[in-house]
């Protein structure tokens, strides 16, 4: 999708997340509406979902998309990289990453946003697959932190 066109439909999931979000406080809800709109309007998410650090493990949360791994093997893959690093990651090609945990062979490219606690420590990450290469750029990482923003607020 072109940049210009991606944009305009981050907007206008933001603007409904806005909305949605005023019914609940709770977390766990908030994430889970975050999930279904983007899963469901952005037609080149594969796999779209949150992993939790519980017991010094990533563990899944909720999600939309093909069965994933549960756990994720500590100090491995994107979202370990993403947690320890505390940063945004874009992988073009997963199977050019050495470590990336493959949970299903169909996914092409990655990105990874972490959610912070409120003192700014990676408490976990959003994940989103795609069975495209070089599916998400920039626009998508400065949406898709906005986006975990709003959940946090
Ligand atoms: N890509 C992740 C594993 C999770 S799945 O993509 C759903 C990683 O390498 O950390």
């Amino acid at each position: 999708m072109d940049k210009k066109k991606k944009s305009g439909r981050y907007s206008r999931i933001y603007t409904q997340l806005e909305k949605l979000l005023e019914k609940s406080k709770d977390t766990d809800a908030r994430m889970a509406t975050a999930i279904a709109l983007l899963h469901h309007k952005m037609a080149y998410f594969f796999w779209t979902g949150f992993y939790v650090i519980s017991e010094g493990e990533l563990v899944v949360r909720m999600y939309q998309g093909p069965v994933a791994c549960q756990v994720l093997e500590k100090g491995k893959g994107v979202c370990w990289e993403a947690v320890n690093g505390n940063k945004s990651i874009l992988i073009d090609d997963v199977h050019k990453y050495s470590g990336h945990i493959a949970c299903d062979a169909r996914s092409n490219s990655e990105i990874v946003i972490p959610v912070r606690s409120q003192s700014g420590e990676a408490i976990g990450v959003l994940d989103v697959d795609s069975t495209e290469l070089s599916a998400f750029d920039e626009v998508d990482v400065e949406w898709l932190e906005k986006i975990i923003g709003l959940i946090n607020s």
